[in-house]
């Protein structure tokens, strides 16, 4: 039997450290990412999912600690480096474009685009908008578009981008059942290309979602990284109530359905409690 491939790592983050003022919101945080994972990243509001990966893409500078992108010092690489290895989908989406989605979605070509746009470029943008469903877009005003289709334009702009490392937060808050499965299963594709050397981190709520697409799930608490491993390794009774402070039902994985997270609501005992009312 031959020995496993190594595997590279995409990016690795040393005791990062990083507050607002006196609230410290991530301590001695240690994550590394190799290629061909789909890393979903879970906590309640304001566990400091959005903080991290702004640190990854040096929006924020953190008070301590190493960030590695394939090997380099991220504070060593310029904007335009950075952006050729990283593309990020923030939580929130400016709708002030009046561009028409083919030019936006050709923004995500700019840290490649040297001289003038190729037609590569114009190629790739093409490629990607079919491989979002999105061809009937094309010419269409962003700011004219609902908050879902806009969120899929922007995750087609990251994918146009051709990066290492995707960094998207709730890229599917806005997406209906449908479109969120179909963005998780193109992004799945591309980090799973077996000569690939692209991986993904994605901050989501739906604990369901990122049970079914994510090789690993990493649960933010209490400023640190609590759980890492596959979902099985994850997402326990005990690890779910221990973060999100709710009573759960897991359902393991089988032949044909991923593991599944059933919420217990209070619905029965509220319909107790109203009885005897
Ligand atoms: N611009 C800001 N100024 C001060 N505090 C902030 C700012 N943005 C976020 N925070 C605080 O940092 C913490 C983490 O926030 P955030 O990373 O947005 O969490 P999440 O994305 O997990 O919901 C929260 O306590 C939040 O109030
Ligand atoms: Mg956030």
């Amino acid at each position: 039997m031959s020995p496993p491939r190594k595997l590279r790592e995409v990016i690795e983050i040393e005791d990062l450290n990083f507050s607002w003022k006196n609230n410290h919101v991530l301590e001695d945080v240690n994550i590394s990412i190799p290629n061909n994972q789909l890393i979903a990243i879970l906590g309640i509001n304001g566990a400091g999912k959005s903080t991290l990966l702004k640190c990854i893409n040096k929006i924020l500078k953190p008070d301590s600690g190493n960030i590695k992108l394939q090997s380099n010092d991220i504070s060593d690489l310029n904007l335009v480096e950075l952006a050729k290895r990283i593309s990020y989908v923030p939580q929130s989406v400016l709708t002030s474009f009046s561009m028409e989605v083919f030019d936006v979605v050709l923004l995500g070509r700019r840290p490649h685009i040297s001289w003038r746009i190729s037609n590569e470029d114009r190629d790739k943008v093409s490629k990607t908008l079919k491989f979002l469903n999105l061809e009937d877009f094309a010419f269409r005003r962003f700011n004219q578009l609902s908050g879902g289709e806009r969120q899929r334009v922007i995750i087609a702009k990251a994918i146009a981008q051709d990066p290492n490392l995707f960094l998207m937060d709730e890229p599917t808050s806005d997406l209906d059942l449908k479109n969120q499965i179909e963005v998780m299963t193109c992004i799945k594709k591309l980090v799973s290309k077996k000569e690939g050397t692209k991986s993904a981190l994605i901050a989501i709520h739906d604990i369901n979602t990122a049970a079914r697409f994510a090789d690993r799930i990493l649960l933010l608490h209490d400023k640190k990284i609590v759980a890492d491993g596959t979902p099985e390794d994850v997402l326990t009774e005990e690890n779910i109530a221990n973060v999100f402070g709710v009573t759960s039902e897991i359902i393991p994985k089988s032949k044909s359905n991923p593991l599944r997270v059933i919420i217990k609501d209070k619905t029965n005992e509220y319909k107790e409690n109203t009885e005897e009312e």
